[in-house]
């Protein structure tokens, strides 16, 4: 391997495609993780993200574009000469080896000496718990069980980087909440750098320190959780995570502080001022749970305020999701957080109610 001095981040992907005869896979991408960083990539199936971590472990070539490593071309590398480990979803477990063996098949099969095998063994299977069943076969293991097993034999060989397909996809929902953290716990603990991809917002959101949203090939944002979930910058990035009310809007006036928007049914719309250009068409992304609902107008003047009627309304548990019939007709979504026992399950469908929402719950989008 030639060495080239490492620029910018431990793995760069740099304006990378993908076609499958002639259909484009991956499109133009670019991205760069930090050393120890768990970075997730979101997108919804068949987005490319499969594809994108395939290239990454020299499954598949890349169309075009650059991969590096500390700087170093990963493409002119065989998959087994570069110094990461992928984890498929299926985990892909041999059936008729103990975990034990499981976990040292790729030392063994590196001509790692048979006490080394042992003692590193020994260390991963301390490390996710799981010495008590080192000689039991993988079917005699539960989903969860096999799940670290197979993130033990992808650090046997101690990756600098760890690629996961839908690490937890084959989890029951319980279980794959459970196992999110402790998966954190272990790769964090072991300090490796990782790449993971999901279609599970809330996956991406509390496992990784940074995540992109991936859509037809294309990277849409990179940001930590909060930035992409706070601040989207498109109108596909705002309805992609969690639930939005989207609200096409004319532009009054943009002040320093502050822009004044008007839809048909909110005429004076505050929002603070963000870096969309005025003369762009823009819209107006705002979250169900910044929105209060109240019966009475709200007092204070400088609030964003509605009046409408609750047309349907689901209790959630921690929230109750109302519908608020605009007079326009629209839908606006409403997600009040249960504080307490009363206030809000009182309203009941039929009943009109004030949705209100300061000047800075709105998100304004360009696109
Ligand atoms: N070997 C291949 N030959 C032809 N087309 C392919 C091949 N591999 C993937 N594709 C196509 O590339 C696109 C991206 O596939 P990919 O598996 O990367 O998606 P994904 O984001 O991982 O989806 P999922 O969430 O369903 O796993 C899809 O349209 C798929 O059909
Ligand atoms: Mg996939």
């Amino acid at each position: 391997m030639t060495s080239q001095p490492t620029v910018g981040g431990f793995l760069r992907i740099e304006d990378v495609v993908k076609s499958f005869d002639g259909t484009v896979a991956v499109d133009h991408v670019n991205l760069e993780l930090a050393q120890g960083e768990i970075f997730a990539l979101l997108g919804s199936s068949g987005c490319g993200k499969t594809t994108l971590l395939r290239m990454v472990a020299g499954f598949e070539r890349p169309t075009s574009g650059r991969l590096l490593l500390e700087g170093r071309d990963l493409v002119a590398l065989p998959p087994y000469e570069r110094p990461l480990n992928m984890m498929f979803q299926s985990y892909a477990l041999f059936p008729h080896l103990s975990v034990a063996d499981n976990v040292g098949f790729g030392l063994k099969r590196a001509g790692m000496p048979s006490a080394e095998i042992a003692a590193r063994v020994e260390a991963l299977l301390t490390l996710v718990q799981l010495s008590r069943l080192a000689q039991r076969k993988p079917h005699q293991l539960s989903g969860g069980q096999q799940q670290r097993v197979a993130l033990a034999r992808s650090l046997a060989r101690q990756p600098k980087l760890l690629l996961l397909d839908e690490p937890l996809g084959a989890l029951d929902r319980k279980l794959r909440e459970e196992t999110r953290i402790e998966l954190v716990h272990i790769i964090k603990q072991v300090g490796v750098t990782c790449l993971m991809v999901t279609h599970d917002q809330e996956e991406a959101m509390t496992m990784a320190s940074r995540m992109a949203v991936m859509h037809e090939g294309r990277i849409l944002q990179i940001g930590t959780p909060d930035e992409i979930y706070e601040r989207p910058s498109s109108r596909f990035v705002a309805d992609f995570i969690g639930n939005v009310n989207l609200m096409d809007v004319q532009v009054q006036s943009v002040t320093d502080r502050q822009w004044t928007l008007s839809t048909t049914d909110v005429p004076h719309l505050l929002a603070e001022r963000w870096s969309a250009s005025p003369s762009q068409p823009v819209s107006v992304a705002l979250r169900p749970e910044k929105i209060r609902l109240t019966r009475q107008p709200p007092e204070h003047p400088g609030v964003n305020a509605v009046k409408g009627v609750v047309r349907d309304k689901a209790y959630c548990g921690s929230f109750t999701l109302y519908h608020l019939g605009l007079p326009s007709g629209a839908v606006l979504k409403v997600a009040p957080t249960n504080v307490d026992r009363s206030v809000q399950s009182d309203l009941a469908v039929g009943e009109e109610a004030w949705a209100h929402w300061s000047a800075t719950a709105p998100v304004v989008l360009s696109c």
